[in-house]
Formats: C-alpha cells, sequence, structure tokens
C-alpha cells in the first residue's frame, strides 16, 4: 500500500485550518463508515444524489476482497470516505454496460462510493482522495478500465470524475432506474482526443445527451454556468 498523506483543511464557515489524516481503513473502521454514511444521507437535500452502500458492500471493501477504501481523518473523527470497487464477475460490473469484451472484466475496477462530512467540504477531499486510490490500483497493474456512476445532478460528482481524466460514455437507468452518467477512463493508455467541434449541453437536457452519446459523442469536460453545468460533448476526429 502506498504512504497514506496528510492535508491542512478548512471546516466550513470558519477560517480555521485542520490537520487532516488519510489512512487505509480495514474492517475494525466499519462502525464509523456506517454512522458517517447515514449523516451524509440524512443531510442530504436530495436523496437521490448518492445511492449508498449497503452494510454487506461496505464489509466487502473494507475486508480488502472486493475493493480498497481510504478514510480522512480530523481529530481522529472519520470525516471522509472513498473506495475503489473490483467487481470481477458479479453482476453490478459497469464493463457491461458500456460493451467491454467478456475477457476484459476482470480488469474493471470502479471509482465507488465517496462521501466528505458536510462541515469539511470544499476541499475537494473526493478528488485528492481518489488520485491516492487510483495510483495504488495502478501499482497493482491488475486494473485496466476504470468506470464510474454519477447522477446528471451531481456537480461535484462530476467535476471529480473529469479531474480524474475521464469521460462520460454512456446515459443509463441504473439504480431505482435513476438516470447515471457511465464515466470510463482506460488506466494503461493516455487518450489523446482531438476533437473538430465541441457542443456544449445543460447536464439536466438527458434527451440531448443520450442523442449526442447514440451517436458517437462522449463528454469530454464541463463549463460551470451560473445555475449548474454544461457538459461539453465531442467526437474523436480521425
Ligand atoms: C460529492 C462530495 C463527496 C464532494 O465533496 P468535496 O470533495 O468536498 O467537493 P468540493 O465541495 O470541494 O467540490 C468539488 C468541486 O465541485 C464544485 N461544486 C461543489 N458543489 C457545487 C455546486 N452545488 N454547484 C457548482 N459547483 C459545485 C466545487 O466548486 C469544486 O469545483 P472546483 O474544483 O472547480 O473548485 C460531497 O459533496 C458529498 O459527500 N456529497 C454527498 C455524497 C455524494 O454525492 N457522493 C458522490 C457520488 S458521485
Amino acid at each position: 500500500m502506498n504512504e497514506p498523506a496528510t492535508f491542512v483543511i478548512r471546516r466550513q464557515g470558519t477560517t480555521e485550518s485542520y490537520p487532516c489524516q488519510v489512512d487505509w481503513l480495514e474492517e475494525s473502521h466499519f462502525l464509523q463508515v456506517e454512522e458517517l454514511q447515514a449523516y451524509i444521507l440524512d443531510t442530504l437535500p436530495c436523496k437521490d444524489l448518492y445511492f449508498p452502500l449497503t452494510p454487506a458492500e461496505i464489509r466487502n471493501i473494507l475486508s480488502g476482497k472486493a475493493g480498497q477504501a481510504l478514510g480522512a481523518f480530523v481529530e481522529d473523527q472519520l470525516i471522509a470516505f472513498g473506495a475503489v470497487y473490483f467487481p470481477k464477475d458479479n453482476g453490478d460490473n459497469l464493463g457491461r454496460d458500456i460493451g467491454l469484451p467478456a475477457p476484459e472484466l476482470r480488469q474493471v475496477v470502479h471509482l465507488e462510493a465517496f462521501f466528505v462530512h458536510p462541515a469539511y467540504r470544499g476541499n475537494r477531499l473526493q478528488t485528492k482522495m481518489g488520485k491516492l486510490l487510483l495510483q495504488q490500483v495502478l501499482l497493482g497493474k491488475e486494473y485496466r478500465h476504470l468506470c464510474a456512476t454519477v447522477m446528471p445532478a451531481n456537480v461535484p460528482g462530476i467535476v471529480d470524475k473529469f479531474a480524474q481524466k475521464m469521460k462520460i460514455v454512456a446515459l443509463k437507468q441504473k439504480y431505482n432506474n435513476s438516470w447515471r452518467y457511465i464515466f470510463y477512463r482506460d488506466l494503461w493508455t493516455e487518450e489523446l482526443f482531438q476533437a473538430w467541434e465541441t457542443i456544449p449541453v445543460p447536464s439536466l437536457d438527458l434527451c440531448r445527451q443520450l442523442t449526442l452519446l447514440n451517436q458517437g459523442h462522449q463528454g469530454t469536460g464541463y463549463r460551470k454556468t451560473g445555475t449548474g453545468l454544461e457538459i461539453l460533448y465531442s467526437k474523436k476526429s480521425n
């Protein structure tokens, strides 16, 4: 395992800085993770934004068998959680949603779940912890296809996936038939994406995005507007 990190972070509504220790999590952290996730769900303005991990999924990831998890601690209190998940042959492997050939499904890794205590949001912890998780995944050389789902209304989730050099390759109804972008990145090949034109589409305009994705466009970036996000769609030039 690579070395955990220490960050200095701000608490919302204060100017004070706090040292924040990032560590690999184990089964002994189960209750803290469950409690933090329950608090996050309680305080979410829109419950659809985050589809929670089940207790069995949390245990599976913490055991190290099906994934790896990082926790961020301030004064020994867990304030952020992030995980990667190795779906292997399981039915929830997102590689199937994007048409990966069967032999490559075992090389799929999901950026699975992230949540940050509301008091410590605004420090880009999701992106910082995601980068540490991906560094660890790359050391293993076992996983090539990075996938993630994000709800179109989840602005920080979208911003984070583009920061991890991922692209939107599909838009599908997933959990409870709720719409999700499927983000993808080939971890072994840095793709040089040259596009002729870029088409901005509001992230909540699902119909237009489905049309563009069906025509072979991919979501390759975003720009912030006063009211939300526009996704930038482009088609690869030959
Ligand atoms: C998603 C989550 C983990 C992000 O927390 P975080 O790492 O503290 O993220 P930040 O608040 O630092 O925001 C990251 C980026 O999103 C932007 N952002 C956040 N909320 C935003 C909003 N409502 N509108 C526009 N931009 C927003 C920030 O400005 C920042 O962009 P920048 O890097 O260009 O400055 C946190 O919001 C959370 O726990 N949400 C509930 C659970 C969840 O939705 N998990 C993710 C599922 S994909």
